[in-house]
Parts: C-alpha cells; sequence; structure tokens
C-alpha cells in the first residue's frame, strides 16, 4: 500500500496527493535532495559497456562534430569512443531497467502512479558541455541526477507547430525561451509534464537517469483499436440503407443522412467497453523487446513440484503485466496476452503482479487450484514469468 498523503522526500516534502493536484501533468518540480545518499546505480564504463551490446538501444549526441548536433546510432565499439572529442558529447542508454535490476528498483518509489503509464528508465552519460539540445518531448519524465552536475534551462510548453531546427530525429527547438534554469545535483530530481522545453547542459561528466512515462497518442489508440475490432466484424455488417428515399435531382450529391448512418456504425463499434479494455491491456502489456521473452516448456505437474521444492519464479525484466476487472470477471494482461478469471483470482492476479518473487510460501493457497497451476505454467512457457538462477 502507498501512503498517498504523507510527505516524501523525492517529492521536496509533497504528498503524492498534492503532488497530482498540483503538479502531474501540469507543471515542472524541481526536487533538491529526493534521493537521500543516493547511490549511483550504474558507471559510466558500466553504461558505455552497455552500448556495445548488439541487442541494446543506443545513441550518441556530439554538438559540433560533423553536424550542429551530431546522432549516432549504437551499438557502438571501443572505436567510437577513442574518436569522441574530450567534450560536448552525450551517451544515452534505453531501457536499461529491463538488463539491470538495481535500475529497475528506481520505478518503486514512483508506485502511486499506474503502473502501465511507465516506459523505460533510459540514463545518460555526458561530457562537461554535453547536451542533447533544446527540445519537448510528449511524455512525462522524472529526471534524476546520479552522477555530476548538469545544469536544466526550462522553457514554456511547445507543440506540434514550435519552430524547429532541420533535424530528422531530435525535435530540437529553434526558439528556446528560458523561464527558470536549476542546477541539479546527484539525488536531485527534476519532475517534467509533457512538451515542457527543456534544454540540459552538463556543467561536469555527469549521469542524469529518465524515468520515463507513457501516453499512446490519440492516433495510436484510434489505428490499433479499431485494427483490433476488425476480427469482430463480420463481412456482412455495412453500411446500410432501406430508409433511402428516392432522389429527383442532384445525384452526385452526398446528404447527411449518409453521415448518420456512418456515424451509427462508428458508435457501435465503438461502444463495447469490454472489448476496449481488453485491447487496451494487451497494448500497454505488449514487450518493447519480445525477443527477450524466452519461455520454457514445463507441465503444471513439474511446476507444482519444482515450487515445493524451493524454485522461486520472476518476472522477465522485459514482460510487462496489468490486471483488471470487468463485469463479474477479472482480466489478467502478460505481454500482450489477456486471461479472463472469476473474480476470486484477483488476489493471485494482484500477486503475479506485484510480488518481487513467487515461491511456495506465498503460492500456498494456489497450488491445490487446477485454474492457477496451468496459469502459471502458461506464463512461464510464454516467458513472462521465468525461474530465478542465482
Ligand atoms: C539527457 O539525459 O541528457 C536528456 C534527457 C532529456 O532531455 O529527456
Ligand atoms: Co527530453
Amino acid at each position: 500500500m502507498v501512503q498517498v498523503d504523507k510527505p516524501l522526500d523525492l517529492l521536496g516534502g509533497l504528498t503524492p496527493n498534492e503532488f497530482m493536484k498540483n503538479y502531474w501533468q501540469r507543471k515542472p518540480l524541481l526536487v533538491k535532495g529526493a534521493f537521500k545518499d543516493f547511490q549511483n546505480p550504474i558507471s559510466p564504463d558500466e553504461l558505455a559497456g552497455l552500448s556495445l551490446e548488439e541487442e541494446i538501444e543506443s545513441r550518441i549526441v556530439i554538438e559540433n562534430g560533423n553536424t550542429p548536433w551530431e546522432l549516432l546510432h549504437g551499438p557502438f565499439d571501443m572505436q567510437t569512443y577513442h574518436n569522441l572529442p574530450e567534450t560536448n558529447w552525450t551517451l544515452l542508454v534505453q531501457a536499461v531497467d529491463q538488463v539491470m535490476p538495481n535500475v529497475a528498483e528506481l520505478f518503486k518509489p514512483f508506485q502511486f502512479l499506474p503502473n502501465w503509464r511507465f516506459d523505460d528508465i533510459m540514463i545518460s552519460y555526458a561530457t562537461e558541455g554535453g547536451s542533447v539540445g533544446p527540445h519537448f518531448d510528449y511524455y512525462d519524465v522524472f529526471l534524476i541526477q546520479s552522477l555530476g552536475t548538469r545544469l536544466w534551462k526550462i522553457g514554456p510548453p511547445a507543440d506540434s507547430h514550435s519552430p524547429r531546427l532541420d533535424h530528422e530525429h531530435l525535435r530540437l527547438l529553434a526558439e528556446f525561451k528560458q523561464s527558470d534554469e536549476w542546477l541539479l545535483e546527484p539525488g536531485d530530481m527534476l519532475y517534467l509534464p509533457p512538451q515542457y522545453a527543456h534544454y540540459g547542459i552538463a556543467t561536469s561528466n555527469c549521469m542524469t537517469i529518465s524515468v520515463g512515462l507513457r501516453a499512446p497518442s490519440s492516433e495510436e489508440i484510434l489505428v490499433h483499436y479499431t485494427d483490433f475490432l476488425s476480427q469482430f466484424l463480420p463481412e456482412e455488417e455495412r453500411y446500410s440503407d432501406a430508409d433511402q428515399q428516392a432522389i429527383s435531382s442532384n445525384s452526385y450529391f452526398i446528404d447527411k443522412q449518409v453521415i448518420k448512418r456512418l456515424r451509427k456504425i462508428l458508435q457501435m463499434a465503438l461502444a463495447d467497453d469490454q472489448k476496449l479494455i481488453t485491447w487496451f491491456g494487451q497494448y500497454v502489456t505488449e514487450p518493447r523487446y519480445p525477443e527477450r521473452l524466452i519461455g520454457e516448456d514445463i507441465s503444471e505437474v513439474a511446476l507444482k513440484e519444482l515450487i515445493k521444492n524451493s524454485a522461486i519464479i520472476v518476472k522477465n525484466p522485459s514482460a510487462k503485466l496489468a490486471w483488471t476487472e470487468y463485469a463479474n470477471e477479472s482480466i489478467l494482461f502478460a505481454s500482450g496476452y489477456s486471461r479472463n478469471f472469476p473474480k476470486p483470482y484477483n488476489e493471485l492476479l494482484k500477486l503475479i503482479c506485484e510480488t518481487d518473487s513467487l515461491y511456495e510460501g506465498n503460492l500456498a493457497n494456489w497450488l491445490g487450484d487446477s485454474i492457477a497451476l496451468t496459469l502459471l505454467t502458461e506464463l512461464i512457457k510464454q516467458g513472462t514469468l521465468e525461474f530465478f538462477n542465482e
């Protein structure tokens, strides 16, 4: 349970309730000393090491390299690092939470937000003067300073009409109007709502951890949901106009009745909340790197035996889970799939989603239950859950 009315250092002494009411999605919040005695979870060398790996997404931004804001895409090699200038570059590594459990721990202080809203934890290392330029993002972010110092300049919200520098990948603002400026030291945190212009410049070699959120765009929602719905729409369901009157003139004219009939089709298709929640849960639990979910073939009998013999089951760090209730059923979403259960299974669904590990102790009530065992077996086969190997 999160105590939502307890002041937190993380939020500069605000309670989660106050933060949500006054800052969330509304305005930036600077918190000096958000993390007391902050331990940097990853060294610059370890971060650079990750950027050499094939399956890890990484970028380097060099200010005034071959272009004003040169962008290189990983994986990199040692030569890349030898060729970099002394200063004014930034390495950014995506989804570090999926490969370093101590980085994934950084989601925990933010449990007062819905889990599905979290995207990934990106970590950057910048040499002095390094910056990715003045830009805006479409997502909320908690920027935690983990090493050295960075000067954050903040400007008013920008949008798709704001003049931009001509850059294929970086959303760089052509005009940056500064309204605030804050120097962040290790353990400090800056919360930025979507679209706020920001420009962070390393004032010493520094590292910044971005706990990033996600919010599907209206375009994504419409395109993906209608694609999902299409599987339920038979050929015979189509435009019909038994009420059409004979027309005496203007046969090329599309009249208002057509709009009404079309709108009715759309409204009927969009009216089903159960389909909407099912699609949504599947959509937000789709793994970003599905190739990292490696299922294991196991029978229910073997699984039960293993658990009784002290096996520990954990979530694959690349898997996403969520659950909900609809009418008199509960639904578990796991890595893009969904399964419905009677409501008494809520406790199990909650346990699977929330706990760090499943073992005989917390599964005691479920080991004799065939529905529960089938679910656990399926999740292991699918790769959402896996055995913990020390
Ligand atoms: C950075 O860590 O350098 C950039 C983070 C951001 O601006 O979103
Ligand atoms: Co940004």
